[in-house]
């Protein structure tokens, strides 16, 4: 210090953030002075001469991890958020998601195949976010929802195997593990069927979870129908790292004594419930809470009772014959201290609030196993479902999709009971990845748009095009794509994929740094031929 006091005011006087130059002399620091807690807690610089490269205001929040700022705030200064250490990391991983992705499908011999971004709209159930054509005045280009008809065309092209990791594009309401514009896995494949595509996947996954997780993934991975999925989970995408299965108790709802039981089983309704070992916790007011919870997933109640050594004891115990509440208690296989939550409702109804809740209790009473991979397959989907907003049958995945060959005679007699040949990849509670095997026949096809009211004619001018590609020798086809965002907030261990996107978007469509989406000049929409409806609330 005596020797050098001006470099070392020269050093006090510096702020965070501050960008210096230092030269001097790379020194091992003594043994007992190493900080293995530092990245550079081994060395020491003995400075000669410090220079200031670049003064930094002071930031508007502190950059280090589990900083107070308001998610707002570390958006708007979204360059700031992303020197934080965590932010860093994400960065990393993300990063070395895309290098093992492209390794895998590179060895396997795929071929990376850019396609257009500026195109005629994609049928992915989303709303489509429109670009003008200058050129081509009042005509405007659509967004990507996703490569889907592209990649099919490509198969047709005779490229066998495909992939690209790409922007999409869908303007809909946002959740948490939603943004406006996210990336995609995209991959396609000609000749293959279901299991084909399921071992390339299970492939890729088995070397992601391994060179980023540090674990052996079991293969194959589990399947459960879509069916299956629904009546222990209620949900289609289970998270498998904790148990707390639904238990179907209608048949033994429809001759109990219990009026709200009996009269929703009775009249084709499901009667379900799940069964908490330790019951202890659940207080009165609990109850109330979970009840009130039920509610806003729109429930009509939950129905409890706690399991005594001999019968139930408190809430709807008292509707019950000591018999039913024993086949009940053995058919949910509750011991004596459990809590038992039910509810009656229409059968997708009471599925998807019991999922809900299994899924809040889960995470409340940290069921959850936070080091477990739990992937698995979900297969064996409904080809269509009925949309009472459209009046119609709309596709579940899209009209792509390949109805299973044994379902085709169902589907004008009974289109609901196709099942098509669908594939949703889930890992812990997430849809990774969804695809399908394709329709490669031109009649198929328009057999499909028919039965979703899709007339030839709006058929002919949205999917015109592939429709004829189809005619020209067409192969067999199919393929997925990942949502390469989840899967990296998985890996990251985030909870939010904004976490793994360097400039994500609010749950607005905003971007908070930029500020855009934002008005244009006049003359902008001049050029384009463009006018912005005037006297209206925009
Ligand atoms: P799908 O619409 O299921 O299929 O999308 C595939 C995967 O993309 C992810 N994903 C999203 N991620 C972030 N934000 C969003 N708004 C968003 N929307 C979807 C999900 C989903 O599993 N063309 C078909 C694939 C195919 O059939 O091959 C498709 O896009 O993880
Ligand atoms: P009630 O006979 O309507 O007073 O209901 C008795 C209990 O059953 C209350 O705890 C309600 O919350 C519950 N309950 C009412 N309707 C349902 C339902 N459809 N499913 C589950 N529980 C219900």
């Amino acid at each position: 210090v005596d020797e050098n006091a001006e470099l070392y005011q020269q050093a006090r006087s510096l702020g965070r953030e501050d960008v210096i130059a230092v030269t001097g002399v790379v020194q091992k620091r003594p043994d007992e002075m190493i900080n293995p807690k530092l990245p550079t807690g081994e060395i020491e610089i003995t400075a000669q001469s410090l220079e200031l490269l670049n003064k930094a205001k002071t930031t508007p929040f502190e950059i280090e991890d589990h900083v107070e700022a308001l998610e707002d705030l570390k958006l708007q200064y979204r360059y700031l958020d992303l020197r934080r250490p965590e932010m860093q990391k994400s960065m990393v991983t993300r990063h070395a998601l895309y290098q093992i992705v492209r390794q895998y499908l590179n060895e396997n011999k795929f071929l990376e195949i850019e396609t257009p971004y500026l195109i005629k709209s994609t049928p992915e159930g989303a709303r489509d976010y429109l670009v003008p054509s200058r050129v081509n005045k009042g005509r405007f280009y659509a967004l990507p929802q996703s490569p889907q008809t592209y990649k099919q065309l490509l198969m047709i092209s005779g490229f066998d195997r495909y992939y690209q990791i790409v922007r999409c594009f869908r303007d809909e309401d946002l959740r948490a593990e939603r943004q406006p514009e996210f990336t995609q896995i995209d991959l396609e494949m000609s000749f293959v069927d279901e299991e084909d595509v399921y071992s390339v996947v299970e492939g890729l996954m088995a070397c992601i979870v391994k060179e980023l997780l540090g674990k052996d993934l079991r293969l194959p991975l589990l399947r459960l129908s879509y069916h299956e999925a629904m009546a222990r989970f209620g949900t289609d995408k289970p998270d498998l790292r904790f148990g707390l299965e639904i238990s179907d108790i209608t048949e033994l709802a429809k001759k109990c004594s219990f009026r709200v039981f009996a009269d929703t089983a009775n009249s084709g309704g499901r009667v379900a419930g799940l069964c908490i070992e330790d019951g202890s916790q659940f207080s009165r007011k609990r109850i109330d809470q979970l009840t009130d919870l039920v509610k806003t997933y729109g429930g009509k109640g939950l129905a409890t009772a706690k399991v005594g050594e001999s019968g139930w004891e408190g809430g709807i115990a008292k509707f019950f014959k000591p018999e039913e509440m024993t086949e009940i208690t053995q058919a949910m296989s509750a011991t004596p201290g459990s809590i038992l939550l039910f509810v009656a409702d229409k059968p997708e109804v009471t599925l998807t609030i019991l999922g809900a809740l299994r899924l809040f209790l889960g995470r409340e009473l940290q069921l959850i196993d936070e080091d477990a991979a739990a992937l698995l397959w979900v297969v064996d989907f409904p080809l269509l479902e009925f949309s009472e907003e459209e009046q119609r049958h709309v596709s579940r995945h899209h009209p792509f999709t390949s109805p299973k060959e044994e379902d085709i005679e169902l589907l004008e007699s009974d289109p609901e009971r196709v099942k098509a040949k669908a594939y949703d990849l889930v890992f812990n509670g997430y849809e990774v990845a969804g695809g399908s095997i394709r329709i490669h026949n031109s009649n198929l096809q328009k057999k499909i748009f028919d039965i979703l009211q899709i007339s030839r004619e709006e058929a002919e001018h949205k999917f015109g095009f592939l429709l004829e590609a189809l005619q020209y020798g067409a192969p067999p086809h199919g393929g997925i794509a990942f949502g390469f965002d989840r899967l990296a907030m998985i890996i990251a261990g985030k909870s939010s994929i904004r976490d793994v996107i360097a400039f994500p978007k609010t749950t607005r469509a905003l971007s908070l740094m930029d500020g855009s989406p934002t008005q244009v000049d006049e003359k902008q929409l001049e050029e384009l031929g463009l006018c912005l409806i005037k006297n209206k609330k925009l």
